[in-house]
């Protein structure tokens, strides 16, 4: 294990690496949630005005995620959320949970957001995780794991 990573596990093990999750619908909200509860500080970045809006409010738009668990979790500022990417610049982990446009052929497209390019995020991130449906496998960075 080279020190990067041992330092990221102490980080884990402490509770004090950051989480970054971009995109806050029926996958990235739960996840932001979870993360949140479990002790690790959370930025939830997502680029509709609205929903931001909201979840700063304590309301959830999930079904899976009701307002009494959101709601404590935003007031004490152990989940922010934003409409900014820049609020990611000192996450240790990034989940990317944007949607998936089809292309013309109906294959997933994962070059629609190239602003969340993982092998781009990775350099501001120690590890990014990918949620955008992929036939699977480890991404070409070491750091990037795709679900
Ligand atoms: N829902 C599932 O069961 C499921 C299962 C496996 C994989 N996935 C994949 O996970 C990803 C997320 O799915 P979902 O169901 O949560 O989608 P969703 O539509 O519920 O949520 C996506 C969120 O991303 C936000 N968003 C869109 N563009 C953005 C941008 N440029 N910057 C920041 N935020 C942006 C939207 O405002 C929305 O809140 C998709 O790629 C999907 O294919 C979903």
């Amino acid at each position: 294990m080279n020190d990067i990573a041992a330092a990221l596990g102490q980080r884990i093990e402490a509770r004090s690496s950051r989480v970054g999750v971009i995109g806050l619908g029926y996958v990235g909200l739960p996840l932001a949630v979870a993360f949140a509860e479990a002790g690790f500080p959370v930025i939830g970045v997502d680029a509709d005005a609205d929903r931001i809006g909201r979840l700063g409010r304590g309301s959830s738009p999930v079904e899976d995620v009701p307002d009494h668990r959101l709601a404590p979790l935003v007031r004490g500022k152990r989940l922010v959320v934003t409409g900014s990417i820049e609020a990611l610049g000192e996450a240790d982990a990034i989940l990317i949970c944007v949607p998936t446009p089809l292309s013309k052929s109906k294959e997933p497209d994962i070059t629609a957001h190239p602003e969340f390019d993982a092998g781009r995020l990775v350099q501001q991130a120690r590890l990014v995780l990918d949620t955008r449906n992929l036939t699977g496998g480890l991404g070409p960075h070491p750091h990037v794991i795709r679900l």
